[in-house]
This record gives C-alpha cells, sequence and structure tokens, in this order.
C-alpha cells in the first residue's frame, strides 16, 4: 500500500510525463511544419514513449492501492525557434525529469518503500538513455554548424534513430 506522500509524489509525476508528452508533441508539430520530416518523426515517437511512461505509472498506483490522477496540463510553447534551440530544450527537459525522479526515490527510502523503489529503477535507467540520447544528438548538430547539406542528412539521421528504437526489444518496459 502506497504511503498518502508517495501516493502524492507519484501523481506529481503522472503529470509530469503527460506534460513531457505535450511537450515533444508540440516540437513535432513545430518541425513538422519547418519541412524536418525526421525530426518531426524522432518528437512525435518521444511523445508517444511519455505517454507510455506515464500510462506505466498510473497503472503502478492503482496496483499499490492508490488512485492515479489524471491531472489539467500546462500548455507547451508553440515555436521553437531554431531546431538546435529546441534540442537543447529536450535536454534541458530530460534533465528536470531526471531531478524529479530521483527526488521521487529518495521519497521512497524516507518512506521505506522497496516495492516502489525497485519499480522506478526502471525510470532511472530510462533518465540515463534519455540524456544520453540528448547529448548525442546536441553533438551531431554542433559538428553541422550551419551548413544546409549536413542539416539535411542530420534530418535523416534522426530519423533513424527513431526507427532503430522502434526496432529495438522493450528495454523491459
Ligand atoms: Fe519520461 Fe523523457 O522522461
Amino acid at each position: 500500500m502506497l504511503s498518502k506522500k508517495l501516493e502524492k509524489a507519484l501523481n506529481n509525476q503522472i503529470q509530469i510525463e503527460a506534460e513531457s508528452s505535450q511537450v515533444y508533441l508540440s516540437m513535432a508539430s513545430w518541425a513538422e511544419v519547418q519541412g524536418l520530416e525526421g525530426i518531426a518523426t524522432f518528437m512525435y515517437d518521444q511523445s508517444d514513449e511519455e505517454r507510455m511512461h506515464m500510462l506505466k505509472l498510473i497503472k503502478f498506483v492503482n496496483e499499490r492501492g492508490g488512485h492515479a490522477k489524471v491531472s489539467t496540463l500546462n500548455a507547451p510553447k508553440f515555436d521553437f525557434g531554431t531546431f538546435q534551440k529546441m534540442f537543447q530544450e529536450l535536454l534541458e527537459h530530460e534533465i528536470f525529469v531526471s531531478n524529479s525522479i530521483n527526488e521521487l526515490v529518495h521519497i521512497t527510502l524516507q518512506e521505506k518503500d522497496y516495492a516502489t523503489h525497485n519499480f522506478l529503477q526502471w525510470y532511472v535507467a530510462e533518465q540515463i538513455e534519455e540524456e544520453a540520447l540528448a547529448r548525442t544528438i546536441l553533438d551531431k548538430i554542433n559538428l553541422i554548424g550551419n551548413d544546409k547539406g549536413g542539416l539535411y542528412l542530420f534530418d535523416r539521421d534522426v530519423q533513424q534513430i527513431t526507427a532503430n528504437s522502434a526496432a529495438a526489444p522493450p528495454s523491459g518496459a
């Protein structure tokens, strides 16, 4: 049975994952309008992943005797300026999510809830992967600079990352 404190913290994380899904959905839409098809595909895929992160938490909270809450969400930005800035925001957003997961893990220890502690390890590993991916993409972006041909290849590359992650076996999902 979840403590009230942990239930509240998990519900807060449910909202964060839902908002993350909306942020990446808005990024996908922006990229699509710019004609950046590969980046748009990547962002649509990220958005779906965040929804999966949210659902996994909802089911866990309900299974453990809590009640998962579906809240009103803050609207994401509409315009992201440049794709470089957009990927920088993606990294910053993932760091924010990682900090939030770390805080949750901290609460499980305070509450001596080792089942939830164990459950959250999947998110800890997922955050390491997501931050690493964002950093790899930013490194590629720095290599391209303002080269148009580079951008064309980058857009194709990013789409490939999506295709590869879809083909890979689910990492414990
Ligand atoms: Fe669910 Fe990208 O954090």
